[in-house]
């Protein structure tokens, strides 16, 4: 698969199949995050892998909306940073987050992006310090996102080249 087929095919998977993803398989993955850019090469992110259960489930619980799918997930990938290390940790991180999607897709593997920055629990709580607190994380240390990650038990369409929104590009 070349890339512009990484591109067209990677899709958000919220339904995952009960196969384990394999070490070999989730180190490709992690791989590729350790490999993307930061701003002033500061490097500063955290990678928090998830595989237990019970863990995901409390992980799910950690905000209002949108984190379901980790009930699921066999495996997620908590994308932390040390922001005292860059005054550009979230676009860091986020670079990081989608270049480990994009690895997944090209293992044929699905993932889906559960956003924890700004976002808080059915109560108000936030959901950046209840991830925090149920993994132990050190206070200097912010978190972006979970990335989940595991087999399709579902079957998406790849993104439709005639829809593409060019109007949005302006050439000068
Ligand atoms: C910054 C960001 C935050 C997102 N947060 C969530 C989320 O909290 N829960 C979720 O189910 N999907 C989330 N997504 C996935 C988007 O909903 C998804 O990418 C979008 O609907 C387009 O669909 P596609 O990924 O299949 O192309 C997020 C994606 C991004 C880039």
């Amino acid at each position: 698969m070349d890339f512009k087929e990484i591109v067209q095919r990677r899709r958000s998977i919220r339904r995952f199949t009960e196969q384990p993803v394999d070490e070999q398989q989730l180190n490709t993955i992690l791989r590729a995050a350790l490999m993307s850019p930061t701003g002033h090469s500061a490097r500063g992110w955290q990678f928090v892998v998830v595989g237990e259960r019970d863990t995901l489930d409390q992980l799910a619980a950690t905000k209002s909306a949108g984190a379901d799918f980790l009930k699921e997930a066999p495996v997620a990938v908590v994308v932390a940073y040390d922001a005292t290390a860059s005054d550009v940790w979230v676009e860091d991180a986020s670079i990081a987050a989608v270049t480990m999607q994009y690895q997944a897709t090209e293992l044929g593997l699905g993932s889906c992006w559960s956003q924890i920055r700004l976002r808080t629990d059915a109560d108000g709580h936030s959901a950046s310090e209840a991830v925090k607190s149920l993994l132990s994380l050190p206070e200097t240390w912010e978190v972006e996102c979970i990335i989940a990650f595991g087999y399709p038990a579902i079957e998406r369409k790849m993104q439709d080249e005639s829809r593409l929104a060019w109007q949005q590009v302006i050439k000068k």
